[in-house]
């Protein structure tokens, strides 16, 4: 197979037939909907710390569910994210899979996420001079704000008629946190709200997304534009003052919308899956509440034990390995490609033991997971995650002592996605009817 006539379908791995696992004949396929991302993870476990799946469009990836592989291939320089470096099938963005691949997205995208080596580090370190500590800890009186009169709205709900908490709670709270983040004016608010919206509309068309994408982008550029303007103390004037050294350029233009788009992208979805799990993992669990309540435990450790239990992003693609690398009893041979599950990894009973799939926040492993993430492209925005659910959960239970689910647990539908893991909606009572 040549790079320029890869077809759709990747070819699994070519290794050493006495060293192969019998996964990486029979891929196990993974259920594009994400139906039950935990048993799925469990069954690949079984095959071994990474196995091979088969994603939606019958393209082959190693999905790594062991934690300290995870970690290893993290910090593995011979591991990348950038597929128009490293992945052939992927043929430059030119060919079959960048045309019709449901998940083409994900490799596509040229921002820091998926930068390597170089100029990862080159992106990464700007960013780390305008998305500072500081900068998150003066948004904790914006946040409490935004979680008051948040709380406010909801309580206005008719008494006895639910409330959906991820859709009017914890949804309109990660965008907006994100806004003030970055400095957005609220005159464009409401476009911007409209265009993310659209764009996490699965039933759209392709016609559809691609003007999404535009007026996305758009927008963008004209926010770019005003705060060269008119800087503020904001995330986006930031970065475009950020510079390596005096004679550093910075981030030019291109990289300053990918960076912004990056951030909207990375940064509510994921948050509002932590509210969301926390809240119904607490629901479901009131004797850990109790814990909270009696001060037996901390909010932190809820938060951890979310975290773990239910990583808000379950499996993240992609990676590719840029040289053949040894992972155990297998080879990955230069040019797969990797998944690695967050979700199935948070439950690696080698770390957290035989009851790692129960919810419980006083395990003395709770801290011990890598739902943000592990090594150079760790989440910057962790801090900040915490910094919401920390302030947005205990207000909540305050504020609504009785609160409870709206229906059972067996009525809830999980997000149609492997990649985020949340609940489509929440539906909770403020009190009991
Ligand atoms: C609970 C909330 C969040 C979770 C669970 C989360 C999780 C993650 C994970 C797992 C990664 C690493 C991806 C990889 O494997 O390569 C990551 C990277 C990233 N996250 Fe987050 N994230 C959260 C919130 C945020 C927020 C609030 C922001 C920004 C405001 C943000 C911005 C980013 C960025 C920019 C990266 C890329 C870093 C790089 O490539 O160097 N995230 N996040």
């Amino acid at each position: 197979m040549t790079e320029q006539s890869a077809p759709l379908r990747t070819d699994p791995p070519h290794t050493d037939p006495s060293r192969t696992d019998p996964s990486r004949t029979d891929p196990l396929p993974i259920d594009p909907s994400g139906s039950d991302i935990h048993a799925e993870g469990a069954r690949l476990r079984a095959r071994g710390p990474v196995a091979q799946a088969e994603l939606p469009g019958g393209v082959t990836a190693w999905v790594v569910t062991d934690d300290a592989l995870a970690r290893s291939l993290l910090t593995d320089d011979r591991v990348s994210k950038d597929a128009y470096l490293h992945w052939p099938a992927w043929e430059n963005g030119e060919g079959e899979l960048a045309r019709s691949w449901p998940l083409a997205s994900w490799v596509a995208e040229r921002s820091m996420i998926n930068a390597y080596g170089g100029d990862h580090r080159r992106l990464r370190k700007l960013v780390a001079k305008a998305f500072t500590a500081r900068r998150t800890a003066a948004l904790r009186p914006t946040v409490q704000t935004l979680v008051a009169d948040l709380l406010d709205d909801i309580a206005a709900t008719t008494p006895g008629h639910p409330v959906d908490i991820r859709g009017d709670f914890a949804y309109p709270l990660a965008i907006r946190v994100i806004c003030e983040l970055l400095g957005i004016p609220h005159d464009m608010r409401a476009d911007l709200f409209r265009v993310v919206a659209d764009m996490f509309r699965t039933s759209a068309t392709l016609e559809e997304v691609q003007a999404t994408g535009e007026e996305l982008h758009g927008l963008m550029t004209a926010l770019i534009a005003h705060k060269r303007r008119t800087p503020g103390d904001d995330l986006v004037s930031a970065l475009i003052a950020a510079r390596d050294d005096e004679e550093s350029a910075g981030l030019d233009e291109v990289e300053l919308v990918d960076m912004v788009l990056l951030m909207i992208g990375a940064g509510h979805e994921t948050t509002v899956n932590l509210l969301d799990q926390a809240i119904h993992s607490l629901l479901t669990h009131p004797e850990q509440l109790r814990l909270i309540e009696n001060g037996d435990a901390s909010w932190d450790d809820a938060i951890d034990e979310a975290l773990r239990h239910e990583a808000p992003i379950a499996n993240l693609p992609m990676r590719f390995a840029v040289e053949d690398i040894e992972a155990g009893q297998v080879t990955i041979a230069k040019g797969d490609a990797l998944i690695i599950s967050y979700s199935a990894i948070g439950r690696d009973p080698a770390v957290h033991g035989a009851d790692a799939d129960a919810f419980d926040i006083s395990r003395p492993t709770r801290q011990d997971h890598i739902s943000f993430g592990y090594g150079v492209h760790r989440c910057v925005g962790a801090p900040l995650a915490r910094l919401e659910a920390s302030l947005a959960l205990p207000m909540l239970f305050a504020r609504f002592p009785g609160i409870s689910l709206a229906v059972t647990t067996d009525r809830l539908q999980p997000l149609e996605s492997f990649v985020s893991n949340g609940h489509r909606t929440l539906p909770v009572l403020l009190k009991q009817a």
